[in-house]
């Protein structure tokens, strides 16, 4: 009996001996390395301490078996424990050290860059160009009425361009303009000559789309009215103007045509590639009095001239594009490249 009570003591002295000496180990651990081997020595299955202690129990006689049951099983809890908290201290140690080892100096993977639309790019040179010729920037809406559509632009009622089949009408009074001509109305009505502007925007027309056709594309419109402008001006200017554009090497060519707000009125051609090929970039010629009148110019007096051209033409021809549907179809390989 005497020497139970004895025994029973120094083995739960030895329970709170391996409580210390375990939580020390795992404390001190640094690294990795160094917490695996207090693993082992503490909580080993084969020889670690605590299967040594757990060993003890059966020595033990019943009284106090109990009592040294419950006190390993919490040293063995706590020692697991004190185990899995060095463990997540050392692997966060290592990836703050890793952050802090990242080298500054090493070229990161370059962002990509989002880039303007090859229109947007076309559009923005046309202003400048035409800018620096003289020509400041007006707008119109892209919903017009029939008034500067049509009326003041010397196409009466019943004018086959007037169609409902040709036009995207919203009412009867209102539709998507078919031109951007309806901003020469806007202009002239708000200012006295000299006016000398461009406007450039969306059309719409409800054409059935192909390789050259869109129910809606981009013109550049351009108003120039003063005393005394003739159409050597309008050739001069459309001629700069190309060349400024598409380089100097660029053919123009001007063909008698008509439109009911110009007289005389032209197409312009630009030669295409090598093969000598002519495509329409757009229509041109001199304000007809009619027009000058419906805005309160007096014809006696001033002249002008005007010009739509397509933005999608221009911009196809400098880059050698052959399709105008790639630039409605938001393809990022077709996008990338300009
Ligand atoms: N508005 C015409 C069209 O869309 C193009 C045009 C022709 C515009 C002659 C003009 C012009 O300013 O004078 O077909």
């Amino acid at each position: 009996m005497s020497s139970a009570d004895s025994s029973a003591p120094s083995a739960l002295d030895d329970l709170e001996r391996l409580l210390i000496d375990g939580k020390a180990a795992f404390e001190s651990a640094a690294d990795a390395d160094a917490l695996e081997k207090a693993r082992v020595t503490f909580l080993g299955l084969k020889q670690g301490r605590i299967k040594t202690a757990q060993e003890v129990l059966k020595t033990l006689p019943g009284p106090d078996r109990k009592a040294y049951g419950q006190r390993f099983n919490a040293v063995k809890t706590a020692l697991e424990e004190a185990c899995e908290l060095a463990r997540l201290r050392i692997e966060s140690g290592q990836a703050s050290q890793a952050v802090a080892s990242i080298d500054l100096t090493v070229p990161g993977a370059a962002p990509r860059f989002g880039r303007r639309h090859p229109l947007t790019q076309t559009a923005e040179e046309l202003i400048d160009i035409f800018g620096r010729m003289g020509f400041s920037l007006a707008r119109g809406p892209e919903i017009e009425d029939t008034f500067h559509n049509f009326v003041a632009l010397n196409i009466p009622e019943h004018h086959p361009a007037r169609e409902p089949l040709d036009n995207f009408y919203v009412t009867p009074g209102t539709l998507l303009r078919s031109q951007t001509s309806t901003v020469q109305i806007r202009v002239m009505k708000k200012c006295q000559p000299p006016v000398r502007v461009v406007a450039l925007g969306r059309v719409y027309r409800p054409d059935a789309v192909d390789a050259t056709h869109s129910f809606m594309f981009h013109q550049i419109e351009g108003l120039y009215v003063d005393r005394n402008v003739t159409m050597a001006n309008l050739k001069s200017t459309l001629r700069q103007f190309a060349k400024s554009y598409l380089g100097q090497d660029v053919t123009v060519r001007f063909r008698p045509s008509f439109f009911p707000f110009t007289e005389p009125s032209v197409e312009v051609d630009m030669q295409w590639d090598a093969s000598g090929r002519w495509v329409e970039m757009g229509g041109a010629g001199m304000v007809d009095p009619n027009v000058l009148k419906a805005v309160g110019f007096d014809p006696e007096i001033y002249s002008g001239f005007a010009f739509g051209l397509g933005i999608e033409r221009l911009c196809m021809r400098r880059h050698g594009i052959d399709d105008i549907r790639p630039f409605y179809q938001n393809d990022y390989r077709f996008l990338n490249q300009f």
